[in-house]
């Protein structure tokens, strides 16, 4: 398989700890991709017509995308039981955890590009507000009602929020998203230290 990859996507992190928890790595070879939502530079547009990267080159079939659509297949082809099975009591819990995360990501994300992409005076600061009070809601959220999601074996929304909240530490690390949030900070200290998410801390590319 081939793996569209660049250091920074939380979203393409995501799919590296799903490789790396349920030993797949040695099936994937990866290729470094680089563009932004102005030009696709090198991102994979004739495998993806979106032009977004994770992307996933696979032998048997068409050219799978979406960090959810890989991590789910992955699983499925490790028959690793990162997502729950079909009717198991927690599937949807599990699955909107996941999107929760996947969300904190999208606004984390935009708010890179919105200062990336313009020139300083013509930044939104309302913008930039309007997708960290997302994020902000999200952490309320899970600091008051998701907690207990958290603990018990490893599954997808656990890989999901660790990659949510180390993307948070690296792009926006002036916000201090722990504040008010003991309970996730404190989780986030002990899911980190995981191998899976050592070896793939983000780095400035
Ligand atoms: C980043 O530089 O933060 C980034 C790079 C690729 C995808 C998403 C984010």
């Amino acid at each position: 398989m081939r793996l569209y990859h660049n250091d920074a996507s939380p979203f393409v992190r995501k799919v590296m700890v799903v490789l790396h928890e349920t030993g797949q790595l040695a099936d994937v070879e990866l290729v470094h991709a680089k563009g932004s939502a102005l030009s696709p530079g090198s991102l994979p547009t004739t495998r993806n017509p979106l032009g977004k990267i994770p992307a996933l080159d696979r032998p048997e079939g068409a050219t799978l995308y979406d960090s959810r659509v890989i991590c789910r297949y992955l699983d499925a082809r490790a028959g690793a039981r990162l997502y729950p099975a079909p009717g198991h009591s927690g599937e949807w819990e599990v699955l909107t955890l996941e999107a929760t995360a996947d969300g904190m990501m999208d606004a984390a994300v935009l708010m890179v590009y919105e200062t990336r992409l313009r020139p300083a005076d013509k930044v939104i600061p309302e913008i930039l507000e309007a997708q960290w009070r997302k994020i902000e809601r999200s952490l309320d959220a899970l600091e008051t009602r998701w907690m207990s999601h958290l603990s018990g074996p490893l599954n997808i929304a656990h890989v999901a929020m660790g990659c949510a909240l180390d993307y948070l530490d690296f792009r926006h690390g002036t916000r201090d998203w722990r504040a008010g949030h003991p309970e996730l900070a404190a989780w986030h200290v002990g899911f980190t230290a995981r191998e899976s998410m050592v070896a793939t801390m983000p780095r400035q590319i």
